[in-house]
């Protein structure tokens, strides 16, 4: 299907409220050039879902270089688990020896995460999403305020070209994470080892701790900056949408 010739606003109350399964088979079926992001965390069971519609569906990942030893674990045992071609990014070589030449390996805690996530997450993001028309990613409504009007489906304002709308689908958008960890237990999907050490959101190792029993999962997340700040760069436009509600 032809980005041009969506109806956004039809597409986005057909799906809402879907089971993810459901919300990944309409994007399999609409787009032949999308691939998952897919963090290391329990966003696997995008993987799960969707290598069972399609095999050998493109999934890729962000190896920012500071990731958990467990993460890179888990992302190998998915690779040999799943049918998929999964590919790791990496950052750009020079702007990365120019961050940690100029200001060193923990920058982020001095002056915030912005420039870190900027070279490590956001500019291998762009180069990779240039070169597709949808990509798939494992947000969920509950899990930060700045998420909490996501759609099941949303046009990418933050990664579109003036020449190229992509489009952004969160299948697991209106799931609880009692949901995810459910599906997790009762279909055996393999996950990261962190979960078991009171990490619940994850992310790079440095800007990522266990939280405490009823802590919400985004405290342990960049926990020294302010709450309503903690998007990277990956998904901008949230900070957009939570600022208009
Ligand atoms: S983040 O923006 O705060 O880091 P979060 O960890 O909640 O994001 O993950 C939300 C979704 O963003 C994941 O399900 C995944 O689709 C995408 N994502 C986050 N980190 C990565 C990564 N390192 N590589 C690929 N995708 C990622
Ligand atoms: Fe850098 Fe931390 Fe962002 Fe990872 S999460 S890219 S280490 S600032």
């Amino acid at each position: 299907m032809s980005t041009e010739s969506f109806d956004l606003d039809q597409l986005k109350s057909d799906l809402a409220g879907k089971n993810p399964r459901v919300i990944l088979r309409a994007a399999l079926t609409w787009f032949d050039n999308i691939a998952i992001s897919f963090s290391g965390a329990e966003d696997v069971i995008l993987i799960d879902l969707a290598s069972r519609l399609k095999p050998g569906l493109q999934v890729f990942t962000l190896d920012t270089g500071r990731l958990h030893a467990k993460t890179y674990r888990l992302i190998e045992t998915v690779r040999e688990r799943y049918p998929i071609r999964l590919d790791v990014l990496s950052p750009d070589r020079e702007q990365l020896e120019a961050l940690v030449k100029n200001k060193g390996l923990f920058s982020f805690y001095k002056d915030g995460h912005h420039e870190c996530c900027g070279i490590r997450k956001v500019e291998p993001l762009r180069r990779r999403l240039r070169q597709l028309d949808a990509w798939i990613t494992g947000q969920r409504r509950d899990q930060n305020p700045t998420r909490q009007n996501l759609s099941e489906i949303e046009l990418d304002e933050v990664f579109s070209a003036p020449d190229h709308r992509l489009i952004k689908f969160n299948p697991l958008a209106n799931w609880s994470s009692a949901q995810v960890w459910d599906y997790i237990e009762a279909y055996d999907v393999p996950f990261n080892e962190l979960h078991r050490k009171g990490f619940v959101s994850i992310g790079c190792e440095p800007c990522t701790r266990p939280i405490l029993p009823n802590q919400h999962e985004r405290e342990g997340r960049w926990w020294w900056e302010e709450t309503g700040k903690k998007e990277c760069g990956l998904h901008a436009e949230n900070l957009k949408t939570a600022e208009k509600a």
